[in-house]
């Protein structure tokens, strides 16, 4: 950049040399002193009107520019053409150290122009090595510290919605229907059993489906003792458990055995007009079946909610089998 700066220098000064013979005056007073003085000999002499840097001079540099080149010069750059002096001096002023020192400033930016064509000739890496090279440079407004940043914020805010997602399922399952856990939906009123033969089983949906003269009833298959699976005994007309003996009515209250409560329901839900009518509901010892409406009404077993027996104490099946053996006992005796 220094011998750029240094041609255009001279290229000036020659410039200025003609100039000074066009006018027919001597170059030295057209420049400040060069050896230290303070320019007094300079000022002694009254300017004239020759010494002065008239307007034409402009134009002579811009002609006179071009026009000489030796063998020692060194090629100017397309950016770097004499125009830009007389584009950095007003037209009418002759140029000044100012205007040369813009030209100089220009220069450089010549150069830059040359090492980025030859940046452009090399060739472009690919892959990796391509966006390694473009976060390093800054081209895209980011640089490697922040890429990696964003990447670690990113990587955080997913496994945070991951974390929370995972969590409200486990806190509020969903389960599809026709699922254990989620609805069943078996159909019109008309299709439930007859009120009073056998109980259906239902093995995805884990429960009897009972059909009293209230409605339908909805038992889970688990006994309330251990968790066996206890089995529909028709001979009997009840439930009995084949590990530990409990027994229970057809509506699932408790008889007799080990088991501490009686049967656990399901909610039944009678959906008529697109809307619930009536559902099993607690009535203090035991559960109220939930009423029909019409034939036409749609039966829906939810398994998602298990309610509860009530305890064997409070069974009324219990009560009725007790004074049942007390009167076969007293006509014993
Ligand atoms: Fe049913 Fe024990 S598990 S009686």
């Amino acid at each position: 950049m220094a011998e750029v700066s240094q041609a255009w220098l001279e290229r000036v000064q020659r410039a200025q040399q003609l100039a000074a013979e066009r006018l027919g005056v001597d170059v030295s007073s057209m420049l400040p002193p060069r050896d230290g003085s303070t320019g007094e000999a300079a000022e002694a002499a009254p300017p004239t009107e020759a010494a002065v840097p008239q307007p034409e001079p402009v134009a002579a540099v811009a002609e006179a520019a071009p026009e000489p080149k030796t063998q020692a010069e060194p090629e100017p750059t397309p950016e770097a053409e004499p125009v830009a002096v007389a584009e950095v001096t007003p037209a009418g002023e002759a140029p000044t150290e100012v205007a040369v020192a813009a030209v100089e400033a220009q220069a450089p930016t010549a150069v830059q122009s040359n090492g980025s064509a030859a940046a452009a000739e090399r060739v472009a890496p690919v892959g990796r090595a391509a966006v390694l090279e473009t976060f390093e440079e800054g081209r895209e407004g980011i640089n490697r510290r922040e890429f990696l940043s964003y990447a670690w914020a990113g990587a955080l805010t997913l496994l945070t919605l991951e974390s929370g997602l995972a969590t409200y399922q486990f806190m509020y399952p969903r389960f599809r229907e026709g699922e254990f856990g989620g609805e069943f939906r078996l159909g019109a009123a008309n299709l439930l059993p007859q009120v009073g033969i056998d109980p259906e089983g239902n093995a995805t949906g884990k429960f009897w489906l009972v059909n009293t003269d209230k409605g339908p009833l909805a038992l889970y298959m688990v006994c309330t003792h251990l968790g066996c699976l206890y089995k529909w005994e028709p001979s009997n007309n009840r439930f009995e458990c084949p590990c530990h003996g409990s027994k229970f009515s057809r509506e699932g209250y408790y008889i007799e055995g080990p088991a501490p409560r009686s049967l656990d329901h399901f909610l039944i839900k009678i959906v008529d007009g697109g809307s619930v009518v009536a559902e099993t509901a607690d009535a203090g010892e035991s559960f109220s079946a939930p009423g029909v409406p019409g034939p036409d009404a749609d039966i829906v077993v939810d398994t998602g909610k298990r309610l509860q027996g009530k305890p064997a104490a409070l069974s009324p099946a219990k009560a009725v089998a007790s004074r049942i053996e007390l009167e076969f006992e007293d006509d014993v005796l």
